[in-house]
């Protein structure tokens, strides 16, 4: 399973990637807008310092609602790097930008997926990864991760390769379910990847070894 992390600042991201996890970035508007990142030289130039410090891919979308602005901005989008994969949000114009994409070797992340219609739709145009936000889908009390199943079992059922990137993850029990179902990616906050270290009989395991060591060695 990929780990992608989905934020747009720049210290989380570098933390997320010195633990050695790390497998990619997810950015929206709404992410880079909390970083005060504004105008689009100083856009181009943060997406730019994000891919200048992972390996893998990383999400930039498209602000733009038309095919035509969509396919103007994703265009100039894939030039900053060779990792960018252009998101487009999941509307009649977004579907025809992925398979104008798609057609054209360019990576695309299909985003605000929240039903398997739509997921189907975004694999049939093409899409390298499609974004069902599980957690939104939670707070307006729908399953998400009942979501992430019946995608999976579409994808599977006509070997679709569209990778499932579980969106919205909000703790540690979406990110293992996630797992357990099949999805090809996550992304969440660093504090969701963090927390996967957390059990209280490795704290106090390591604090036993540690303190029968000190009886012996001093
Ligand atoms: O990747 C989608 C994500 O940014 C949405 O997460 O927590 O705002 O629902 P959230």
């Amino acid at each position: 399973m990929k780990f992608f992390i989905d934020t747009a600042n720049l210290s989380e991201i570098k933390e997320a990637h010195e633990l050695g996890v790390l497998d990619g970035v997810t950015t929206n508007p709404s992410l880079m807008a909390k970083e005060g990142i504004s105008g689009k030289d100083n856009v181009f130039k943060h997406y730019k310092a994000i891919c200048d410090i992972v390996d893998g891919d990383v999400s930039a979308e498209v602000i733009a609602t038309d095919l035509a602005g969509m396919i103007r901005e994703g265009e100039e989008l894939v030039t900053i790097d060779d990792k960018i994969v252009v998101k487009i949000p999941m509307i009649k114009d977004g579907i025809k930008a992925i398979k104008y994409f798609s057609d054209r070797g360019i990576r695309t992340n299909c985003t605000l997926v929240f039903s398997a219609g739509q997921a189907l739709l975004a694999a049939k145009a093409g899409a390298t990864y499609v974004s069902p936000f599980i957690g939104r889908l939670d707070d307006i009390s729908q399953d998400g991760l009942e979501l992430i199943e019946q995608i999976r079992l579409i994808y599977d059922n006509y070997a679709y390769e569209t990778q499932i990137l579980a969106a919205s993850v909000r703790h540690t029990m979406h990110l293992i379910k996630c797992a357990e179902i099949g999805a090809n990616v996550m992304t969440g906050p660093l504090s969701v990847m963090l927390a996967l270290l957390n059990h209280p009989l490795t704290d106090s395991g390591l604090a036993k070894f540690l303190a029968d060591h000190k009886k012996v060695n001093g």
